[in-house]
């Protein structure tokens, strides 16, 4: 072992750290939502609805209710009151779709749950709900891929706040554009895509008495538990909201769907509990998706590439009742210098689920067109890519009139250059092979915004020289415990494994949301905060330790380093473990709370805070063939101080994988005669695997942010993804001459 004070000089902040958590995962000791298990446990099998736009007139359940182990089969007259919920103060009461499930007969989508069957087994559950018949009235679905923005008012409802459609303006961008010396307008699509982590959305409800349980795979336990207390009309306190592990959710599951309070209404009318599992093809239903988007850029610039007008009028669909907003225009305003802009954007109404955030929600579909319209107006004026790109980095946020925190895309342009080794590009379309194969060669900058969510922390240092580190946030496979680890061990000098970190429970202090990016960013300072209050509450009990060197001593005159308490008159090196100082004074733990306040929405910043970064990307082409692949990758990320590369490099190579994934393959299609999303599952729905993945090579900057939190640490999930489509397309369009404006890339867009 080693000692405290070897352990003090090699901090784990920063260090490539495996996750502490691992081991159970491989084990299969973590405890997934699905896998609690209670005696008398049922089991709920949804009845989806084979229409997506009409009137349910009959359920027949008389089969499937006789059916052995059938406990209830649930629909709109038995399921007892579920209430709306409504937003409350900051993140709480948040939900994609309001309508609680069964309220009212009317279909707005295909798959919408109608009924539920509970049995004793799911196989049963599964046979029954199988068995319900459904008559219907049944209308034409509008399901239509051509989105023409409808129809309304200047401001528009969204699920978190009211919206202006037009989002952002200064100059005269329609003057500038018709006097522009250089004219660029197109018009770019991004498909539906639909989430798939690796684990199915899931729901154990377990009532006693009055109080609810609720074992969710959910990236959000505080918001969950604010929800469904809502739903049942309960306090917040007779909620409880479990989550302590979670199979990815890439932002399906920051807000509860449908299927979590049905478990809930059905565990309440059975008094038993119940589960709900989510099938891979009800999640292309009914927990969200990113809606498909059709973005018309314009640009115009001088001829020395000078941005001088920028339009982005986007279109998004969503659903029949709902109002989430695909903020395409989120980064628009601010990346470039341009004097003359304007952001806005119209909706599309259709009968389908409610889309929802889908990782780097409208960033990433609104940077695949706004950076493949600088890509083209690059190639247009026979200027580098990434030189246009310098041309236009702007001194501050043009936006806001406001300085960025900390904002280095020109040296990630460098570095990537560098290490791509992008002075060997030949400009001409083809112009460069290798092996036989026709190489391209493309580039996009990317960036994320960076805030944080309130947050709350506790840490305990305890008379065995362990740590306790508590918060209601979760880890939804991204290294959240290893990041606490690292926070705690750092700060109380000890090493990781003498930490222990606790998770996912909304009896613990309330955590932020593992969303946008900003779980760390959050994180950070309440625990360093609960770590000064945890140590401060050490020092006074040292000061009233008899058999101590401290006793006596003003709280003042003491310091703590290492994980030893020192006087500070006599240096660190005659310090005292805390360990031995609890157990001397018969004390088990010194305890702090530590909390921090969002900037999140901040309306008045100071500085404007994002990550930045560029991708560099090769692909290898194979006319004779039509073999397109994506060979090589460099990422550069300017993401602040990184406090876990290992994760945070994993982090940018599956953003990278993600992005292949959404440039070449990922496109869920609409039945236009069932409006089914019919390519619902693993085979049809095309990601990318590690077959597809290619040599990626990820750099991080490291400037500390720290307009952000102490150690200058912003977000890594999500920028990493934006950009990535726009730098493969242009690729393509390097080695084919083909550009491609509508994602996902096909082969047959290639044969020419
Ligand atoms: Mo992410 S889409 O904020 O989970």
């Amino acid at each position: 072992m080693a000692t405290t004070q070897e352990i003090a000089k090699v901090s784990p902040i920063g260090r490539d750290t495996r996750r502490v958590d691992g081991p159970l995962k491989v084990t299969g000791r973590a405890h997934y939502a699905s896998d609690f298990h209670f005696p008398g446990l049922l089991y709920g099998v949804p009845v989806e609805a084979t229409i997506a736009n009409g009137q349910v007139m009959k359920l027949d359940i008389a089969a499937a209710e006789k059916m052995p182990g059938v406990r209830a089969i649930f629909h709109r007259d038995n399921i007892g009151k579920i209430f709306r919920s409504v937003q409350g103060v900051g993140f709480e009461g948040i939900s994609d779709e309001r309508r609680p499930p069964f309220e009212d007969d009317i279909i707005r989508y295909y798959g919408q749950f109608v009924a539920l069957a509970v049995a004793d087994t799911f196989e049963v559950a599964k046979a029954a709900a199988d068995a319900v018949l459904v008559t219907y009235d049944k209308k034409k679905p509008n399901v239509d891929t051509e989105l023409k923005a409808d129809d309304e008012p200047d401001v528009v409802p969204t699920t978190i706040a009211p919206a202006q459609r037009q989002q952002s303006k200064r100059g005269d961008a329609e003057g500038a554009f018709d006097s522009a010396p250089v004219k660029l307008d197109q018009t770019y699509v991004t498909p539906t895509e639909t989430h798939n982590p690796l684990e199915l959305h899931a729901t154990t409800a377990v009532w006693e008495d009055s109080k609810l349980t609720l074992y969710e795979s959910t990236q959000s336990i505080f918001n969950t538990r604010s929800v469904l207390a809502q739903m049942f009309g309960l306090p917040q306190e007779n909620v409880r909201v479990v989550t302590k592990f979670v199979g990815s959710g890439f932002g399906s599951k920051l807000w509860p769907w449908t299927h979590c309070p049905l478990a809930a209404a059905a565990a309440r009318q059975l008094g038993k509990p119940v589960k709900i599992v989510v099938s891979r093809k009800m999640m292309f239903q009914t927990v969200g998706h990113r809606p498909r988007t059709q973005q018309r850029v314009r640009l115009g610039a001088a001829a020395d590439g000078k941005l001088v007008s920028l339009q982005h009028d986007y279109v998004f669909h969503h659903a029949i009742l709902d109002d989430y907003h695909e903020d395409c225009g989120e980064t628009t305003a601010f990346l470039y210098s341009v004097p003359n802009l304007r952001v806005a954007f119209g909706r599309a109404r259709r009968n389908v689920g409610s889309p929802t955030s889908m990782r780097g929600p409208g960033a990433v579909p609104g940077l695949y067109a706004t950076e493949s319209a600088m890509n083209e107006l690059a190639d247009q004026l026979q200027i580098d890519p990434v030189q246009l790109r310098v041309i236009n980095e702007p001194k501050m946020d043009e936006s806001l009139g406001i300085p960025f925190s900390s904002r280095h895309l020109l040296e990630c342009l460098d570095l990537g250059k560098e290490k791509f080794g992008w002075s060997k590009r030949t400009r001409e379309v083809g112009s460069m092979k290798r092996d036989g194969l026709t190489l391209g060669w493309g580039m996009a900058a990317c960036t994320w915004f960076a805030a944080r969510f309130p947050a709350e922390a506790t840490v305990h240092l305890r008379d065995d020289g362990t740590v306790r580190v508590a918060c209601g946030t979760q880890d939804i496979g991204t290294g959240t415990y290893t990041n606490l680890a690292q926070i705690a061990a750092e700060k109380a000098g000890v090493s990781l494994n003498q930490v222990e970190v606790e998770l996912g429970d909304t009896v613990l202090p309330a955590g932020p949301i593992s969303g946008g990016s900003m779980a760390t960013s959050s994180v950070i300072p309440a625990v360093l905060s609960a770590a000064d209050n945890a140590i401060g509450s050490l020092l006074n009990i040292a000061t009233l330790t008899p058999g101590t060197p401290f006793q006596t001593r003003k709280r003042e005159d003491l310091g703590f380093e290492g994980g030893k308490i020192f006087v500070k008159a006599n240096g660190p090196e005659n310090g005292v473990p805390f360990a031995d100082v609890l157990r001397r004074a018969n004390i088990r733990l010194a305890s702090g709370n530590g909390k921090s306040a969002t900037t999140f929405g901040n309306p008045k910043p100071k500085f404007s805070t994002h990550s930045f970064g560029c991708h560099f990307v090769e692909v290898t082409w194979h006319p004779e063939i039509a073999r397109l692949r994506v060979s090589r990758v460099v990422s550069v990320i300017d993401a602040g101080r990184i406090l876990n590369p290992l994760a945070g490099r994993s982090q940018v190579e599956g953003a990278v994988v993600m992005g292949l994934g959404m440039a070449m393959f990922e496109h869920t299609h609409y039945d236009h005669e069932t409006g089914a999303p019919i390519n619902s599952n693993l085979a049809d729905y095309v990601v990318a695997v590690n077959a597809d993945a290619p040599t990626i090579e990820v750099h991080f900057l490291d400037f500390p942010d720290k307009e952000i939190n102490e150690l200058g640490a912003r977000g890594i999930g999500e920028v990493g993804l934006a950009g990535i489509a726009a730098a493969i397309t242009a690729a393509v369009h390097h080695a084919t001459g083909v550009r491609v404006r509508e994602l996902p890339i096909k082969i047959e867009d290639l044969l020419t």
